[in-house]
This record gives structure tokens, sequence and C-alpha cells, in this order.
């Protein structure tokens, strides 16, 4: 099993990390543009090899997508993070063209590959691969809502003061500081609903600050986050090499699904072999379907900026 990432940035490189550290792939190829820098990635990572105990392979490469040949799935990262202050909307100018270039090239070595895209604006991204390579639906997946949903699940957890790992919940919309539709509803502790712990007040501020969890640490860090959005597109990398059939919120081509057609945006889908396998339609309160309608509007009006 063959995996490229593109991107050597630090989200690209968590995601490489946590990949090699779960030891599922025989395979990883970290790409960048930058002379070395992939390289050097790819070498420091694999001087951990003893003492993490993995045998995945990692290489890296100058921008040679020979050396991604064949690969099952491609992480694309690339492109340039938010500053402070900055909406991902405003990335597009400079990313659209980077995602358009890397897609068209990983396909040229790798015709069947599966691509999760990470870049931002991730779920205007998604639609551009869409619109440009034509390949499958299923084999085209946004990375928001799986990084969305922990944060989510973090601010949950944090409230009630419970473990995380009692927690279950999920964000679906697009990956957007106004756009994310954290499901309030559907949240549990333990099987129960977080609404029989929290007061409404409290679950509000939760969602609030679930949707701006990217921009919370963009201030802190001065640029992006890169752990968490690592270790969430690792995780829908492992669903899909190892045929988990996990449900995870994806950004995904909708046609007629939650009553939207030609726009990408965070669903539950399920994650196998296939890439995405099937699309999941849950029940929405009517305020959550308002949510989403709102939602859909904000992508399709960043989707408009796109030169297709
Ligand atoms: C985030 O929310 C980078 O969009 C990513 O941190």
């Amino acid at each position: 099993m063959k995996v490229t990432v593109v991107g050597a940035g630090a989200v690209g490189a968590s995601c490489a990390e946590y990949i090699a550290i779960k030891d599922f792939a025989s395979e990883v190829v970290i790409l960048d543009i930058k002379e070395g820098y992939a390289e050097g990635k790819a070498m420091d990572l694999m001087q951990t090899a003893s003492l993490m105990g993995f045998d995945t392979k990692i290489s890296g490469s100058t921008n040679d997508y020979a050396k991604t040949a064949d690969s099952h799935i491609a992480v694309i990262t690339s492109g340039i993070p938010r500053k402070p202050g900055m909406t991902r909307e405003e990335l597009i100018g400079i990313n659209a063209g980077i995602v358009k270039t890397v897609s068209s090239n990983l396909l040229k070595n790798s015709p069947n590959v599966i691509i999760i895209v990470v870049s931002n604006p991730m779920d205007t991204m998604t639609y551009l691969v869409h619109k440009t390579t034509g390949i499958p639906k299923n084999r085209i997946i946004g990375m928001g809502g799986a990084l969305d949903s922990a944060r989510f699940k973090y601010r949950l957890a944090e409230a009630m003061e419970a473990p995380i790992s009692d927690i279950d919940g999920m964000v679906i919309g697009g990956h957007s500081d106004t756009g994310m539709v954290p499901l309030t509803s559907h949240a549990t502790r333990n099987s129960i609903r977080v609404s029989e712990f929290l007061s409404a007040e409290r679950l509000q501020q939760v969602a609030d600050d679930t949707k701006v969890g990217g921009a919370t640490l963009t201030k802190l860090l001065g640029t992006s986050a890169w752990y968490a959005p690592g270790a969430a597109v690792s995780s829908m990398v492992q669903a899909i090499a190892c045929d988990q059939k996990k449900m995870f919120p994806c950004s995904t081509m909708l046609d007629g699904e939650y009553g939207l057609n030609d726009i990408c945006i965070g669903v539950p889908v399920i994650l196998g072999k296939d890439g995405i396998e099937k699309v999941i339609d849950i029940p929405l309160s009517d305020a959550e379907k308002a949510k989403m309608k709102e939602s859909a509007a904000g992508v399709t009006k960043t989707n408009g900026l796109l030169e297709l």
C-alpha cells in the first residue's frame, strides 16, 4: 500500500508521521517543491523508525512525481496556510492553481489514485479537483469534518470535565469559521445526550468555540494548526487503506443528498477501500437543516471565485 503526501509542511509531515507510526502502509512518499525539504523530512522521520517501531518506508521527492507512481492514496496539503486574522477563503487565489497542478500530476502517475484534499479553502478545493480531473466522485475526498469533529469532542469533554474517550460528536457543513454545523443534538457522553449534562447556553458556547477552532490556534501559533489536521487525515487514509468502513464527516460532491447539488460539503460518509463508499443521510433538526443550507450558500459563493 503506497501513500503519497504532497506538501512537506507541518500538516503533511504530521500526516506522514502518523501514517508511519500506525504502520499500515508499506510506503509513504512525501513530495514538495522546495529543494531537499521533503527528502529531509522523510529522512528525519525514517530515523525515528527504530525508536517508534514501524517498518513503513518513507521517502522524499523534490517535485518528481514519477516517485509517486502507483500510489493508492494521495493527500494534498500543499499551498499556503492562513495567518492570524485571515479566513480560509482568502487563500483561494494561490491555492487553487497549486491544487489543480498537483492533482493533475498525481493522476498522470497514479491514474486510479484516491485523492484526499486538505488545502484550503478545502470544500472549494475539493470541488476544483472534481471539475478539473473528472475522476469518479468516490475517489475525491475533502478533509475538514474529521478535524472539526475532533475539536468539537475536545470542547464537549472540556465543558463536561469528561474524558474525550467518553464523547461522540460530529460536525458537518462547510469547513469554515462560519459554515460549520456542530450536531449538538446528536452528541453523546457514553450514549447519553450531552444536553443532559450541559445547558443550552453552554452547548452553544461549545459549538461557537468549535467553529473557530482553527482560527483560535492560528492566533496562538501564528500559522495554521498541524497536529490535529495531520491526525485527522491520517485516520481517513487508514480507513481507506484498511477498508475499515468507518464513518467520517467528509467533503464530498452531493447529488441531491441533504437537498444539495453540485457542491462539495461535509456530510457523514463511509470510508473504505473504494474511498467514499456511501453518503449517510441522517435526520437533522429544522435548525440544523437551516444551518446546513446557509453553510452551503457560503461554500457555493466561494466556489464562484474559481476560474474553471
Ligand atoms: C484548520 O482548521 C488547517 O483548516 C485547517 O486548522
